[in-house]
């Protein structure tokens, strides 16, 4: 089976403390995950040592940033490279969540040279897609989702995509409480699968874990989660409750 992943998304929320306390908190209900499945805490920055330190050694726990440049390194004052998070022992990074498309203009084309030097590095990106609100009224959704799958991934080989993982999350359900429904997330999970088989061959696409972003809490992550092309979830607001997090772990397939 496909791996099932909770990722915590903090944003730019909590102190250090804050951070930290809720970290214990999480870590002191679910001290390892179980074969299949994975925790992951995409936290800010400053606090990426903090929580790779308290993550060290838990089965299948992992930090993520939130974002990364596209260069190696040099003259990029207040960016992070994927070598300093590499030097962390941070395994994964957030690349093209939507906020970081909308404000910090990030197009298709940056993404695609960010998921390259994550992937030289061995981090792997969760890959972030998916349409604002007038698109989803305008019915163009999947043409949408597709061109960002085509322009930041297609140039991958089947190996590389095979490392990333896929998050959807329409613009239009993030931090607003208004979930996609089940249905909603299923259709659009199954047609991103159903583009990399196109591309890539069914074993290729079968193989990718697509998560589902926006607005995911405990009391419906169970149902979206049991969708069959659903494989678990990108948790902004729910992830920053400690057992809201737990419960949406342990809601995974
Ligand atoms: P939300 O955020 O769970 O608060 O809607 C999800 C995300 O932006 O990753």
């Amino acid at each position: 089976m496909r791996k099932q992943i909770a990722a915590a998304n903090w944003k730019m929320n909590l102190t250090l403390q804050q951070g930290e306390e809720l970290l214990d908190n999480i870590l002191s209900k679910i001290s390892s995950v179980e074969e299949g499945r994975q925790a992951v805490f995409a936290v800010p920055a400053p606090y990426l040592v903090m929580a790779q330190q308290k993550v060290a050694g838990k089965q299948n726990i992992f930090v993520a940033a939130q974002n990364c440049y596209s260069k190696k390194s040099g003259a990029y004052t207040g960016e992070i490279s994927v070598e300093m998070l590499q030097s962390l022992g941070v395994t994964f990074v957030v690349l093209g969540h939507s906020e970081r498309r909308e404000y910090f203009n990030e197009s298709n084309q940056l993404l695609a040279d960010k998921i390259n030097i994550a992937l030289e590095y061995n981090i792997t990106p969760i890959f972030c897609c998916g349409e604002p609100l007038a698109i989803r009224e305008a019915g163009t959704q999947n043409d949408f989702v597709a061109q960002q799958l085509e322009e930041s991934l297609y140039h991958l080989s089947a190996e590389q995509l095979q490392k990333i993982v896929i998050a959807y999350e329409p613009i239009w359900a993030i931090g607003t409480g208004k979930t996609a429904s089940s249905a909603q997330a299923e259709e659009m999970h199954a047609f991103i699968r159903l583009q990399l088989q196109d591309k890539y061959g069914i074993d290729v696409a079968e193989s990718i874990t697509i998560l589902y972003g926006g607005s995911v809490k405990a009391a419906n992550a169970k149902e979206l989660f049991g969708q069959p092309d659903v494989d678990g979830g990108l948790v902004g607001g729910a992830s920053l409750i400690a057992d809201e997090f737990v419960a949406i772990i342990n809601a995974l397939k």
